[in-house]
């Protein structure tokens, strides 16, 4: 990236796959804009719904093994919409604690009953479930939890939340914004990751500006979830359909992460190669298998501190800071992408290793090379 006209190396966006730039889906986006002009004019329920996005929705419907999908201008309003049409005021959902702020804005906007649970704690998960039925009988409930989490890169505990929704007739909704591209078969995901199927999640949000490369999002699962949506995520039906052509270089993008598997191995080597470096340094790094690994640093201050130095160095990481993350838990959301090379990676961890206080920060572990990703029982 140039930063004020200086080059810089960027650890800290979320083109996991190394698409956004790849001429294909840059020469799709211009033809795309060629054949379609620019705007797509209108709401989707309106006018501004054309083939390129209907192909796009039946591509992704293909590709994640689903009867339909149905696009959303970002993910952030697909899970306001999805959220609002499915759960009423008073509705109980459960939450975990890490959510994407859009989850939680979701039940908000519902009016719904909010409840969440502290990080991946089924436990506690559990009590909270078993607490509604017993108070509440019938009432529709809904799960909703990241896939990835984004801020510390590691894996919902998803068998165990399928299995509990399941028990309490509870509906789950897992957001794999994160982990679409970069897990699974052909980049299906975390669900594929874990074998779990549409009976077991029956809704599935993903999202298309992160290992895709473009901008936007989805929900895919049954065609009476999609009807439901369009009948009435609000999110969805209130607003300018996306621009044609960027549904046409998403197109092109997801067929290059399908085809693509180096993509996803290098990913894998780069995450062990960092970690790996970076125990060697006795660095504190969180137990993510993904290409978020974040660098906690404690303080705000330090945080940011220690983004600055990387800068100054030709290496853009960026701090992230409370209200992201809890408070005492600001750190730096290093993300690797498949297009870094070795010696990219090297500079990044000299520099972490001089940075000023690193081994001694807060951090909950000492890793010792890359955890497995967890699977299915
Ligand atoms: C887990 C998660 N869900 C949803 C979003 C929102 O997606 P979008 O940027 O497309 O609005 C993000 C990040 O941006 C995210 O990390």
């Amino acid at each position: 990236m140039s930063l004020d006209g200086r080059p810089v190396i960027a650890f800290c966006t979320n083109d996991y796959l190394g698409l956004a730039r790849h001429p294909r889906v840059v020469a799709a986006f211009q033809r795309g804009a060629e054949v379609y002009g620019v705007g797509s004019g209108s709401a989707h329920l309106v006018a501004g719904h054309g083939p390129a996005h209907e192909a796009l929705e039946e591509e992704l419907a293909d590709f994640l093994g689903r009867p339909r999908a149905l696009l959303f201008s970002t993910g952030y309003m697909a899970n306001l919409g999805v959220i609002q049409a499915l759960a009423g005021p008073g509705d109980p959902v459960f939450e975990d604690k890490l959510n994407h702020a859009s989850l939680i804005d979701g039940a908000l906007l519902a009016r719904a009953r909010l409840r969440r649970y502290p990080h991946a704690d089924m436990a506690a998960l559990r009590r909270q479930v078993q607490g509604h039925i017993t108070t509440e009988g019938t009432a529709t409930a809904l799960i909703a939890t990241d896939g990835v989490f984004s801020m510390d890169g590691d894996l919902a505990p998803l068998p165990e939340l399928a299995a509990l929704a399941r028990a309490a007739g509870a509906w789950l909704l897992v957001d794999d914004a994160h982990g679409i591209g970069v897990l699974g078969r052909e980049g299906r995901g975390c669900l594929d990751h874990f074998g779990l199927g549409m009976e077991e999640v029956p809704i599935l949000v993903g999202t298309l500006g992160k290992a895709l490369g473009t901008f936007g999002a989805f929900v895919a699962g049954e065609d009476d979830l999609i009807e439901t949506l369009i009948q009435s995520a609000r999110s969805y039906i209130y607003t300018t359909a996306p621009p044609p052509a960027l549904a046409a270089a998403t197109r092109a993008s997801l067929a290059l992460a399908r085809r693509e598997e180096w993509r996803r191995e290098r990913l894998r080597e780069l995450i062990g190669g960092f970690r790996a470096g970076a125990a060697q340094l006795g660095l504190p790094l969180l137990p993510s298998p993904t290409p978020i690994q974040p660098l906690l640093a404690g303080s705000a201050e330090r945080a940011l501190a220690w983004s600055q130095t990387l800068e100054s160095r030709g290496l853009l990481v960026t701090a992230i800071r409370p209200p992201t993350v809890p408070l005492g838990s600001a750190r730096l959301r290093v993300t690797l992408s498949a297009l870094h090379s070795d010696q990219e990676l090297d500079m990044l961890l000299e520099a972490l290793a001089d940075l000023p206080d690193v081994q001694e920060s807060d951090g909950p572990e000492s890793p010792s090379g890359p955890p497995a990703v967890p699977t299915a029982p």
